[in-house]
């Protein structure tokens, strides 16, 4: 890992952006060291079996933009059949438009019915389905001392970051189950382990996320679904509105080429984590939670 170990000055520390803050600074800004995840040990994260990352047939949800449309990108270029799915069909077509054979599908996660709807629909016309990217996801910033009476921003992203992923599971599990080898690839955040303040609900959904996706794993340990999660850090996309051209954020190619990598390993980690996440995932392990949380709200 990268990390000169500098102490930080406080003023420093509050120029940086939340998210962005790069992963060296929050390192030095919690008192961890180099060797982040080296002297306490990463968690045990390899497979014991191997996956085949061609010749799958793919849907990547939220695949019109960002990490989802990176990741289409290459699974397309590995040799699969990749189907993106969102809820705005323009944006669908841009993409899908640049890579000849990608298909699309309008999906809103949120919408119990459509879910259902649309697991029946892609089975029917992609029979040979058998790797699921949940990876669609919206960010708000939320004041829990001001909320909107019906708290619109906390509901709906409930509904598209955690209930929207488990409701699309149930649905297309009982199809995956039926494959020689199927794949479920969850994205979580960096900020699943250490919240960043202002964006509450949208932490705890991708904790939520995360401890799901653990879950998921272990129930179907005996089965031919194996289970993956992205916890992405900061990465430029817009997630949030202006954070594409933030450089103190990550360059979405370095990080899809980073987290293929992970993926293309022989067998690949459960966990597809990049190298600048680890200080967020190790935060609590290594008894820097409270630091780590204080610095990235300080900075916001
Ligand atoms: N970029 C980061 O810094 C970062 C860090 C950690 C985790 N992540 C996670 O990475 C994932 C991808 O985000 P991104 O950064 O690539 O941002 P993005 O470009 O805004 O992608 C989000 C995608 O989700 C789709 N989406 C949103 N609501 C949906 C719904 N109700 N139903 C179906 N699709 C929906 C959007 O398409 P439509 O608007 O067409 O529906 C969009 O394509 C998200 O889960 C995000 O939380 C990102």
């Amino acid at each position: 890992m990268n990390i000169p170990g500098k102490a930080l000055s406080r003023r420093s520390i509050l120029k940086a952006t939340a998210l962005a803050m790069p992963a060296a600074a929050l390192l030095a800004a919690t008192g961890a060291s180099a060797q982040t995840g080296k002297a306490s040990g990463r968690p045990e994260l390899a497979l014991t079996k191997p996956i085949k990352l061609s010749g799958n047939t793919v849907l990547i949800t939220g695949g019109g933009t960002g990490i989802g449309r990176g990741l289409a990108e290459q699974m397309h270029k590995l040799g699969n059949k990749v189907i993106i799915a969102s809820r705005r069909r323009d944006v669908l077509a841009a993409t899908a438009a640049e890579f000849p054979g990608m298909e699309l599908m309008t999906l809103d996660v949120r919408d119990p019915e459509g879910v259902r709807r649309f697991a029946a629909d892609i089975i029917q016309r992609f029979p040979d389905l058998n790797v699921v990217f949940n990876n669609a996801g919206i960010m708000r910033r939320e004041n829990l001392l001001d909320q909107q009476a019906d708290l619109a921003d906390a509901h709906n992203t409930v509904e598209t970051n955690l209930n929207g992923p488990i409701r699309l599971t149930a649905a297309l599990l009982p199809h995956l189950q039926t494959k020689a080898q199927s794949i479920i690839v969850n994205t979580s955040s960096g900020l699943g382990f250490v919240p960043l303040v202002p964006r509450p609900t949208y932490c705890a959904t991708k904790a939520g996320m995360h401890s799901y996706t653990v879950s998921l794993r272990h129930q179907l340990r005996n089965t031919n679904t194996r289970v993956f999660e992205i916890a992405p850090p900061g990465v430029q996309t817009e997630l949030m509105a202006g954070q594409s051209r933030n450089p103190n954020y990550m360059p979405l190619p370095q990080f899809i080429e980073e987290t293929m990598a992970q993926f293309r390993q022989d067998p690949p980690p459960v966990e597809l984590l990049v190298e600048r996440v680890w200080v967020l995932r190790l935060a609590e392990r290594e008894g820097r939670f409270d630091a780590a949380v204080d610095a990235l709200s300080g900075a916001a």
